[in-house]
């Protein structure tokens, strides 16, 4: 059947993995990306897939909901995968408000024009996946149950708190309007094309550049580490075959302290650029701990595997290999995006998004 998708975010992290996946494996599928090209996206992430037939780059903010409405009506888009958004915890602790205005408010305008898009038609036909985050139920302690979809929300942070305010914007469009909707929750993600504030890619630069290794209070923090393109794969089972209303947990039960992490990555990367393993842990700096830093996140994603048969495909070991392969091999994608012309786009669009 022939879909007309909206990708928001696409040029994004995980936005341009997701894009690339439903360009290649669904050739009969209209893909628009609409991203507003922030600090954090880069249309260079899609360079290999920009002149395909079946894709259209659309910049722009999905607050905009005139914006959005017209591209609902000119491309007929009957699917949205939503993941633009402010994603970096860091960032939320400095600027709130545009989490809210970004998260928040960017994701009701889009369930808004698809509610409007999609009144009359049957919902079988059309599909609002929401893509979340494992971070609005909040921080476990050693030992205890990882997340599941039944998990009381507990935001914590600024980012956590406004991506859960979507997640229930989400399911009021649902239970309310009635919009087909599928949220699916997924725990920390890394891969190619990740912007160098979040931990892995940071450190990979770091090392490479000889640079001490910032590493938040002790280290002994918690995450659960799943690559991108087993991310994009659940995204595209659950896209296709989630129980309308319902959403799903995405993570690769891979559970790791971030000291142990970063030390894992440090004889990796030692090892691929031919320095004594190890030889880079003199780099590692203990720093003041994140605000509000949540200890341990987990997640049980036994409904996804027992509905739809998904599971992940990377080990941790291979993904990250891998992952600094690809930013030892890119290192003009790593200048580009650091530079200051990206710090300069994004400061002005900072101040005009604030006035
Ligand atoms: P990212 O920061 O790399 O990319 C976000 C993209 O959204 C960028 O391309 C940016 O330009 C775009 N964007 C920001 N504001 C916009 C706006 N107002 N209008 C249009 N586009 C806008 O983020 P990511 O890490 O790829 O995360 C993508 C989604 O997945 C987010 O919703 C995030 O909450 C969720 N998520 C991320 C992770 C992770 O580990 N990175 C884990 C679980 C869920
Ligand atoms: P991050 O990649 O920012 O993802 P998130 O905050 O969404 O989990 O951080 C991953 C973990 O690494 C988190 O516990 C914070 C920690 N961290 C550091 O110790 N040092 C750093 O420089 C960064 C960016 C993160």
């Amino acid at each position: 059947m022939k879909r007309h998708i909206l990708i928001t975010g696409g040029a994004g992290f995980i936005g341009s993995h997701v894009v690339r996946h439903f360009v290649h494996k669904y050739p009969e599928y209209e893909v628009v990306n609409l991203d507003l090209l922030t600090y954090a996206g880069n249309l260079a992430n899609l360079r290999d897939i920009e002149q395909e037939a079946n894709y259209h780059f659309v910049r722009g903010d999905i607050g905009d909901i005139d914006l959005v409405r017209s591209l609902f009506r000119e491309h007929r888009i009957d699917g949205v995968i939503h993941l633009a958004a402010e994603s970096h915890v860091d960032r939320s602790i400095r600027d709130p408000f545009l989490f809210a205005r970004t998260n928040t408010l960017g994701t009701l305008s889009l369930l808004q024009a698809a509610r409007e898009a999609w009144e009359s038609l049957p919902t079988n036909t059309c599909r609002f996946h929401h893509v979340s985050t494992d971070e609005v139920y909040g921080a476990l302690q050693p030992g205890e149950e990882a997340f599941c979809e039944t998990t009381r929300y507990n935001p914590h942070s600024p980012y956590s708190a406004s991506k859960a305010s979507s997640d229930h914007f989400v399911r009021a469009y649902h239970d309310t309007y009635g919009l087909p909707v599928v949220i699916t929750n997924c725990s920390n993600n890394y891969g190619p094309y990740q912007f160098p504030e979040k931990l892995i890619p940071l450190c990979i630069r770091n090392i490479c550049a000889n640079k001490s290794l910032p590493i938040y209070g002790k280290g002994e923090n918690v995450r659960d580490w799943l690559h991108v393109q087993d991310h994009a794969e659940a995204i595209d089972e659950v896209f296709h075959r989630g129980r309308d209303g319902e959403s799903y947990n995405i993570g690769g039960i891979n559970e790791w302290r971030n000291i142990d992490v970063v030390k894992l990555l440090i004889r990796i990367t030692d090892e691929e650029l031919g320095r004594a393993p190890g030889s880079s842990e003199k780099l590692i700096t203990h720093v003041t701990d994140r605000a509000g830093h949540d200890l341990r996140y987990a997640i049980n994603a036994d409904k996804l595997r027992a509905e739809l048969g998904w599971s992940p495909k990377h080990t941790f070991e291979d993904g990250l290999r891998d992952t600094v392969r690809w930013y030892l091999t890119h290192k003009q994608w790593m200048e580009d995006v650091t530079s200051g012309a990206y710090e300069r786009y994004y400061s002005e669009m900072y101040e005009n998004r604030r006035s």
